[in-house]
Formats: structure tokens, C-alpha cells, sequence
């Protein structure tokens, strides 16, 4: 098992409807990832559109209306819970998701491929965080 990486609460991702976190991906780069509403839990995804590289969390919060996330750009709409998107621009198709477990009422991060590196976007400054002789990965 991996590491478990406290996040925020189920409380706290249903009242402020999206909760957005950056990660290291399994590459080594930054990535956004968002938690969602699903039923009475959560769902984490990564921050993107399947469409082009439009971020669905710009930064105030992700657009939902009935369980759905709704891309802001061509207003494609994924099932919170599931990913998948069966309309639009983005059809067929079904966001990478990032593992999180609940318990307690506290999200965890469960994911072994990624890394979380803090709340919110992407600052710019993700390289400075981690020790410098690991921060690329040669192909
Ligand atoms: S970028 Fe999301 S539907 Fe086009």
C-alpha cells in the first residue's frame, strides 16, 4: 500500500461543490486534479477536459448542475462519479480519475502514481518543492 495523504473533508467538497488540489504526476510534472460530489462521498479527477486542455476548475470553483461537472469552454458535461461524458465535444470519452478513499469523513488521497504536492492550482513554484535530484525523470 501507498502512502495514504490527507486532502480535506466529504463536508467541505460538498459545500464548496469542487475542492482543487495539485499533484505530481506519475511523469514528474505538475497536474491539477479536483474532488466532486458523488452521492454521499467523493470523486477525484484530474482537472482537464477531454476535449482540448481547458481546466473544468479555472480557479473559483468547477461548474455542476445535477451531479454533472459542466467543461467551461464547449460545455461538455461528465457524470461526477463516474467520469464519463455522453454529450458535446467531449463525448465517449472519460476523465483520468485519481484514487481517494473516505474514511471517517476525511478524503484521503490513495493514488501511487501521483504525489500530492498542496491545495489549490498550480503555482509555478511546484519545482522548488521537491528534492532537486528527483524533479525530472529522463525518457
Ligand atoms: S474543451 Fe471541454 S468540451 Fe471542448
Amino acid at each position: 500500500m501507498g502512502t495514504k495523504r490527507r486532502l480535506t473533508t466529504v463536508e467541505t467538497v460538498h459545500e464548496e461543490g469542487s475542492w482543487l488540489f495539485t499533484i505530481r504526476d506519475e511523469y514528474g510534472e505538475p497536474d491539477e486534479a479536483i474532488l466532486v460530489p458523488c452521492e454521499d462521498g467523493v470523486e477525484g479527477w484530474i482537472n482537464r477536459c477531454t476535449h482540448e486542455a481547458q481546466r473544468l476548475d479555472v480557479g473559483r470553483g468547477a461548474a455542476m448542475r445535477n451531479g454533472q461537472i459542466i467543461c467551461p469552454r464547449h460545455g461538455s458535461m461528465f457524470d461526477s462519479c463516474s467520469g464519463y461524458c455522453d454529450n458535446g465535444e467531449a463525448a465517449d470519452t472519460t476523465l483520468p480519475s485519481v484514487a481517494v478513499a473516505v474514511d471517517d469523513g476525511v478524503v484521503y488521497l490513495t493514488d501511487d502514481d501521483v504525489e500530492y504536492l498542496h491545495d489549490g492550482q498550480i503555482t509555478g513554484d511546484e519545482d522548488d518543492d521537491g528534492p532537486a535530484s528527483t524533479s525530472h525523470i529522463s525518457f
